[in-house]
């Protein structure tokens, strides 16, 4: 009698240790299977071209020296909002970037920053970068893309 009554409470200390053991995997596994790179927000890359603020992209003041910077990337190019891929930022600036992709998955690399996401389809990719010192700065991608890969980049030019 005694003996059952010891087997029943091992087993239900067996079944329990394996259920606690699944939801700490199923936990898991939500948190980091539903975790886009940088942001939770999501947009149709079929469309996003002209859906704002990806219908403008570049610089755009938003306050005092708090800027806003929209990047619309393809392959093999980074549009920042002008013909010479040349943004310029005020030295100081503050600078909410905001990024996606229409296509594959590139790389936002601001060579020197701390400015470093991964842009997957159909999400959006935020940092906040402020840029102390003047100089120029390289904006590439650092994600293999395809036979133009090393052709896509653009430039930030901190001026005073
Ligand atoms: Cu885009 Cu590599």
């Amino acid at each position: 009698m005694h003996l059952h009554k010891y087997e029943k409470i091992w087993l239900a200390f067996g079944i329990g240790s394996l259920i606690l053991f699944l939801v700490i995997v199923g936990i898991n596994a939500f948190v980091t299977g539903h975790q886009p790179p940088s942001s939770d927000k999501t947009v149709d890359p079929q469309v996003v071209g002209e859906i704002a603020p990806f219908n403008k992209p570049g610089l755009k003041k938003i306050g005092k020296n708090e800027y806003q910077l929209v990047v619309l990337t393809s392959a093999f190019s980074f549009d920042v909002g002008t013909q010479d891929k040349v943004v310029e930022i005020p030295k100081g600036a503050k600078v909410h970037i905001i990024a996606t992709t229409k296509d594959v998955v590139h790389g936002f690399e601001i060579a020197g920053t701390n400015a470093n996401m991964m842009l997957e389809p159909g999400h959006i990719s935020e940092t906040t970068q402020t840029f102390r010192e003047e100089g120029e700065f390289t904006l590439l991608c650092n994600e293999y893309c395809g036979s133009g890969h090393h052709l896509m980049h653009a430039k930030i030019k901190v001026v005073d």
